[in-house]
């Protein structure tokens, strides 16, 4: 389903109706939610913690699993995902700390981070798989930090960040420089097993990505393609995000 809004705020709503949808349709277990950094989701997060205060829906018995961290920055430090997600998210819409799982990039040896990685993967799958993943996109098609190239069944591991991609996230860091040059994603296949995927992107930069996922061929060299094979899928563009549809 893709939903074309007028404006971002638009956009984040109906993201935040696709979440709270998805969500509804969960009978019984502990809710588990896919969180997504960037810029994209973040009016999305505004509108879950608007439905929190009006008493819809509650995050506090919540579990939250981040699609992917960067290697070599510590998990307290200001530009690693786990503590994006806590402020940009968790303190958001109140879903407790402890409640959030994100990938280890800290591992002493690249054996210890996949080891990891493998273990994040079975954690998601020990509690019922995923039930709604928020997802935004790169501007090179990337979903989570699956680069393009990424295999459609990869699970989640040590990626390679794209030139591009570390250019577009310079801005977080002093310099393309800090910037990571790997990181531990969810894959592509274990972001596909979540009940319903919820895309939302905004801004004529991610029309080229958008148009490709949604209109171009089934293809690694652009991974956010890989949602066409999912069967509960909401994509939420604005105008320009959508102006090459
Ligand atoms: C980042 C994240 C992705 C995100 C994308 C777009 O690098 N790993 O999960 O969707 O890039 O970010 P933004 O929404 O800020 O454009």
């Amino acid at each position: 389903e893709v939903l074309i809004a007028q404006d971002p705020a638009e956009a984040a709503k109906r993201a935040a109706d696709a979440v709270l949808d998805g969500l509804r349709r969960v009978d019984g277990h502990r809710l588990v939610l896919g969180l997504a950094t960037g810029s994209s989701p973040l009016g999305l997060y505004a509108e879950l913690a608007a439905a929190v205060a009006r008493g819809d829906v509650d995050f506090s018995e919540t579990l939250g699993f981040a699609l992917d961290e960067y290697i070599g920055i510590a998990p307290d430090r200001e530009q690693s995902y786990r503590q994006t997600l806590l402020n940009d998210v968790c303190k958001v819409i109140g879903l407790p700390e402890a409640n959030l799982n994100v990938p280890d990039g800290m591992g002493a040896a690249r054996a210890e981070i996949a080891a990891a990685a493998a273990a994040y993967d079975a954690k998601i799958a020990a509690v019922g798989g995923i039930d709604v993943q928020i997802l935004g996109i790169g501007t090179n098609g990337h979903v989570g930090f699956n680069e393009p190239g990424s295999s459609l069944a990869s699970r989640t591991r040590i990626m390679r960040l794209a030139n591009q991609t570390r250019e577009d996230n310079a801005r977080f860091f002093a310099g393309i420089g800090h910037v990571p040059t790997h990181c531990v994603t969810q894959g592509l296949g274990t972001l596909r097993e979540a009940r319903r995927l919820v895309l939302i992107a905004t801004g004529a930069a991610k029309a080229e990505a958008v148009a490709a996922a949604i209109e171009g061929p089934l293809t690694a060299s652009c991974p956010a393609s890989v949602l066409q094979l999912h069967p509960d899928v909401v994509i939420c563009l604005d105008e320009a995000a959508a102006s090459g549809l």
